[in-house]
């Protein structure tokens, strides 16, 4: 919807784009040789959801994360962010803006909501807003507990609720579920959706596992060797682009399509396989067709749509 109105509210002055870079650049001079980060980089974040700013290790993310925080200064180009010149302008919209590029240090010997406290101390914000960044991050019920207690999954949601408390109307997040474990990834990954869809912040936010992306995200940027090759919209179809395919071999291959087929998965017949998409596991398939009598030669995964799409934009795996 966002995307049909896009010119008219642009024409009405409102804004709609939270983050604009234009030909960016970035330099960094070792003492041997200069690293080229980032190469004209290009890109637009409109305003609400979640976007996604995927690319593999070393494409630049957390250069471009840390240029338009204003961390450091790119060698060329223009950045806005919330519709104000960076760096120039930061100091009006620092407020507004949410940012995790690093764990951030918390004290593990006192409570969740005594070290959010500490953050919400420097903001000049009181009790009832920590208690307001721990419901929506899901740690009311732990607010209490001392950090050293708390699963590596429950610290990155603290550091996302101190990101929050300011209310920003834009949240940066570099990697928010690097290193945490499946659990982990699914609550940061169910928290940010929920903060794009009901929090009226719009979130960008960065990672290199394609589908960790697809399934938090609305739109995503596919960004490679510094420079942005796509951006698009994912999010009415992010469970038809992740959606796993199998290709299978079996002696009658209509006859096992109609019974893939009557059981509500995506077939498709091919010269010598067939190819069953949809969001299941192997097993069902195997179950399936065995109960009818047909017994699989062969049953391999083949990449989602997702990861043939970033396979022919990016050329490389994410
Ligand atoms: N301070 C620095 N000095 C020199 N080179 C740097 C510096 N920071 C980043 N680079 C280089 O810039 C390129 C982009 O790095 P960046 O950290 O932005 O990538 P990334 O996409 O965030 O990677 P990752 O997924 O590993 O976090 C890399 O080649 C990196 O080595
Ligand atoms: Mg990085």
């Amino acid at each position: 919807m966002l995307a049909e109105c896009y010119p008219l509210r642009r024409q009405l002055g409102e804004l709609v784009a939270v983050i604009e870079l234009v030909d960016v650049s970035k330099t960094f001079k070792g003492l041997r040789r200069r690293r080229v980060a980032l190469s004209k980089l290009n890109l637009e974040v409109r305003e609400g959801g979640v976007h996604g700013f995927l690319g593999p290790n070393g494409s630049g993310k957390t250069t471009t994360i840390r240029i338009l925080l204003g961390l450091i200064r790119p060698s060329g180009g223009s950045i806005k962010v919330l519709g104000r010149s960076v760096p120039r302008d930061l100091a009006q919209t620092s407020r507004d803006i949410g940012s995790l590029i690093e764990a951030p240090a918390f004290y593990g010997s006192i409570s969740a909501m005594k070290n959010l406290q500490l953050t919400a101390d420097l903001l000049g914000l009181g009790k009832a807003r920590v208690e307001e960044a721990l419901e929506i991050v899901g740690l009311s019920d732990r607010a209490t507990d001392k950090l050293s207690t708390f699963s590596l999954g429950m610290k990155q949601r603290l550091a996302i609720a101190s990101t929050l408390l300011a209310k920003p109307r834009l949240l940066v997040l570099d990697e928010p579920a690097n290193g945490l474990d499946p659990q982990g990834i699914v609550e940061v990954r169910e928290l940010i959706k929920g903060l794009g869809t009901h929090g009226g912040t719009t979130v960008f936010v960065s990672s290199h596992q394609l589908a960790e992306v697809a399934l938090m995200c609305d739109r995503i940027s596919i960004l490679k060797a510094g420079q942005c090759l796509l951006t698009t919209d994912i999010g009415s179809n992010s469970a038809g682009l992740v959606a796993r395919r199998y290709r299978i071999r079996v002696s009658d291959a209509s006859r096992a399509r109609d019974l893939l087929a009557n059981a509500g998965m995506t077939v498709s017949l091919h010269d010598e396989y067939l190819e069953v998409a949809g969001d299941m596991d192997p097993s069902q398939i195997t179950r399936i067709l065995a109960s009818s009598g047909e017994y699989l030669s062969e049953l391999t995964q083949v990449g989602s749509d997702l990861e043939a799409m970033y396979l022919r934009v990016a050329g490389e795996p994410a």
